[in-house]
């Protein structure tokens, strides 16, 4: 179809008059569909061997998920280094439950994390890394315009800016005309697994934004664990690609419970889909009320830390689609 190869034509046309023949870029892997597209990509467009991705654990991903991603990096052929962070991350998150404080933390993280593996890892290369990739999209391009414009930054999206300028870094960003189904197709036509592609958006601060509060690995292994059985069901009843987005959110609040012939004092958790074209605005999803009941039933028998799951039904407008 000449519209794919117009994008990918583009795309490429753009890779080569921005970054030199001898240039070396460095790209930040989040499992996302986005930044995979972008290494895909450029490691089509300039090799492998000049094309440097890096992929964080930094303990805030999905249930196996930089086990699974990795794995599927490698397949796709990717010059990957994956970088083991989670006892870094999980102890500077310690305190903190302010949404924007973990965001900035969690940012000041990345890069320190990548700054130490150019050092260690990639020192031979470190002269010859000009560019840092990054999947920005078009809706990101305006959401980030129209905030410096003076108005208020809802939230601090992101999570690598400041990477840049603080190691000299030019940036190359492929897609950032593009929107998010338009990326879709473009690493369809890549060569990317259908499973893949389809994955739903996840933030650059994963999960820590959907433990609302103080994160622990406690909570996160709770939230991990009420998270896949409720993917794992989206998928099983062919819902999951209707769906723009959905998660889990780890509440700070206990309610009391009865389980077996105990009372309990657990936490809440609360699901969350939504439909969207591109993130700015999004509706709830209306699911049969059977899946509600199944799905309440599955976490609770089988997640020992929730006895109470309920729906988000607000769109965005007025609710955001994450939570923090
Ligand atoms: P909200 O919650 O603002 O989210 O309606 C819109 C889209 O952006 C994602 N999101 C983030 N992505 N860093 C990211 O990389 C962040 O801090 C962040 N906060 C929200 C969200 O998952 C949704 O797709």
């Amino acid at each position: 179809n000449w519209q794919h190869e117009q994008v990918l034509h583009a795309a490429e046309k753009y890779v080569r008059t921005t970054v030199g023949d001898k240039d070396h870029v460095l790209c930040a892997l989040s499992g996302g569909v986005d930044s995979s597209v972008v290494a895909t990509l450029l490691t089509k467009i300039l090799g492998a061997d000049r094309v440097h991705c890096v992929f964080v654990n930094n303990g805030l991903l999905r249930l196996n998920e930089f086990d699974t991603v990795m794995q599927a990096y490698k397949t796709l052929g990717l010059n990957v280094i994956g970088v083991d962070a989670e006892e870094t991350f999980l102890t500077a998150l310690k305190g903190l439950s302010d949404p924007e404080k973990k965001r900035k933390k969690i940012g000041e993280l990345f890069i320190q994390i990548f700054e130490e593996t150019i050092k260690k890892q990639l020192s031979s290369y470190q002269d010859k890394i000009k560019f840092l990739a990054q999947g920005t999209l078009y809706p990101d391009v305006i959401e980030s315009v129209s905030s410096s414009g003076g108005s208020v930054t809802i939230k601090s999206h992101h999570n690598v800016g400041g990477l840049p300028e603080k190691m000299n870094l030019k940036l190359v960003e492929p897609v950032r005309n593009l929107f998010k189904d338009e990326v879709r197709r473009l690493g369809e036509d890549l060569g990317l697994p259908h499973e893949f592609i389809s994955r739903h958006p996840f933030p650059g601060p994963g999960l820590a934004i959907r433990v609302l509060g103080e994160v622990t690995k406690e909570k996160l292994d709770v939230m991990r664990k009420a998270d896949d059985i409720y993917i794992k069901a989206l998928r099983r009843e062919n819902l999951y690609e209707k769906i723009w987005q959905a998660f889990c959110v780890l509440l700070p609040v206990q309610t009391v419970g009865v389980q077996g012939d105990g009372r309990t004092y657990e936490n809440v958790l609360a699901l969350r889909a939504v439909t969207s074209v591109d993130g700015m605005t999004a509706d709830w999803y209306d699911f049969e009320t059977k899946f509600l009941k199944s799905i309440s039933n599955e976490i609770t028998n089988q997640v020992r830390g929730v006895n109470r799951v309920v729906y988000d039904i607000t769109s965005k407008p007025p609710a955001t689609i994450e939570w923090e």
